[in-house]
């Protein structure tokens, strides 16, 4: 089956919508898995260097649009029915701090230039790097991503990025910039760069008018439960690590924008503002589990859940939370209780059909 076809199998049977935008993306990603399949395996044996030189690899996508159009899906819809066995799909952090620890382990080694054996260790039985949710925000992924690209296709990998920014956008403002502007460059030639034009949020679309507050906690294990396995797709989820000024904050389970923790994990251990607008700033919704009844021997937890939800609140992340009470009475006395309110308040805001938008 061509993916249009499995697209549109998907949208008879109810679990995709029809939407001109994702349906128009579909050819170009056919080619390229087409191209992919017939051309699986590099040639690279004795016959064809001496007498053939290498097939060329095709252009990459460059993938971007507006948050939950569907990019990660398409992706994954690619990515799954690419048969072959050289692929890789990551998440753009995670790959980059996966690199970060590779360069260092060879600078250990006196060896010239660092990024030289993390690329071939990557590339290694590469055929396929499928980068879900490329943003560049600080400069030690800016310098290295550009020259770890050109090694990449150098070495043959065909490249499929997703990204909220168009290519001339990326790492905007940023400190040194002038130094990244060959990145762009590259990005244009070697990238087919194509919008994802819909205009509705899906993520928005299956939360609307769904429950999101669930109390109380023991009871909603099912249905936050499927509400993951709805925006992820049934991933696993794999822990995100945040640098936050040096340190690393890490997130339990993390899928496709989606970030699931325990109140325990998130506000019963030392974090502080920092931490929590790095969070924000990295899901788009946060599913909060088993939010207590605190008490006044709980200030601490009651003040960082509340520095919690403010960050969340600023950045319009969609909070999906199962807690012990309504949010009124979940903090009615101890220091604070008065502020609480507020907080309070923002949590039923938050459970708003179109909070977010
Ligand atoms: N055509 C569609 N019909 C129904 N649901 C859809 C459709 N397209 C995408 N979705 C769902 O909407 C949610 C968001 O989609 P997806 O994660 O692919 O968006 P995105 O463009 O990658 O967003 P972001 O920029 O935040 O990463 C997912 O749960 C996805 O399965
Ligand atoms: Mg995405």
């Amino acid at each position: 089956m061509t993916l249009t076809e499995i697209y549109e199998a998907r949208i008879e049977c109810g679990d995709l919508r029809a939407d001109p935008g994702q349906h128009a993306l579909l050819p170009d990603l056919e080619s390229l898995r087409q191209w992919l399949e017939a051309n699986a395996v590099r040639k690279i044996g004795l016959f064809a260097g001496l007498f053939a030189r290498p097939v060329p690899s095709p252009k990459g996508i460059y993938l971007w649009g507006g948050v939950g159009r569907g990019k990660s899906m398409l992706m994954d819809l690619f990515y799954d029915s690419v048969a072959i066995t050289a692929k890789r799909r990551v998440h753009f952090h995670a790959f980059m701090q996966e690199v970060q620890r590779g360069l260092h382990a060879a600078r250990q080694t006196n060896v010239e230039d660092a990024l030289t054996p993390v690329a071939e260790a990557l590339t290694r039985d590469l055929r396929l790097l499928a980068f879900d949710e490329m943003q560049i925000g600080d400069i030690a992924d800016a310098m290295i991503v550009g020259r770890l690209f050109e090694k990449l296709l150098a070495a043959g990998v065909v490249i499929v990025v997703t990204s909220n920014r168009v290519p001339d956008d990326l790492y905007k403002d940023g400190l040194n910039r002038n130094l990244f502007l060959p990145f762009i460059a590259l990005l244009h030639a070697r990238f087919q760069v194509r919008q994802l034009e819909s205009p509705t949020d899906y993520r928005q679309h299956r939360l609307r008018g769904a429950q999101v507050y669930f109390h109380p906690a023991g009871k909603a294990g099912p249905a936050i439960g499927a509400i993951w396995r709805d925006l992820t797709g049934g991933a696993p989820g794999s822990p995100l690590a945040l640098d936050v000024g040096g340190r690393t904050v890490e997130l339990a389970h993390f899928a496709n924008g989606v970030g699931r923790a325990t109140f325990w994990e998130l506000c019963a251990r030392p974090l502080g503002p920092a931490d929590y607008l790095a969070i924000a700033a990295e899901v788009r919704v946060l599913i909060l589990e088993d939010i207590p009844q605190l008490s006044a021997s709980n200030y601490n937890e009651a003040k960082r859940f509340v520095t919690l939800i403010d960050a969340l609140y600023e950045a319009k992340v969609r909070l999906v939370a199962s807690a012990a009470d309504v949010p009124e009475r979940l903090y009615i006395e101890g220091t604070g209780a008065f502020e609480f309110e507020r907080t309070a308040s923002r949590l039923r805001e938050m459970q708003a059909a179109d909070w977010g938008q």
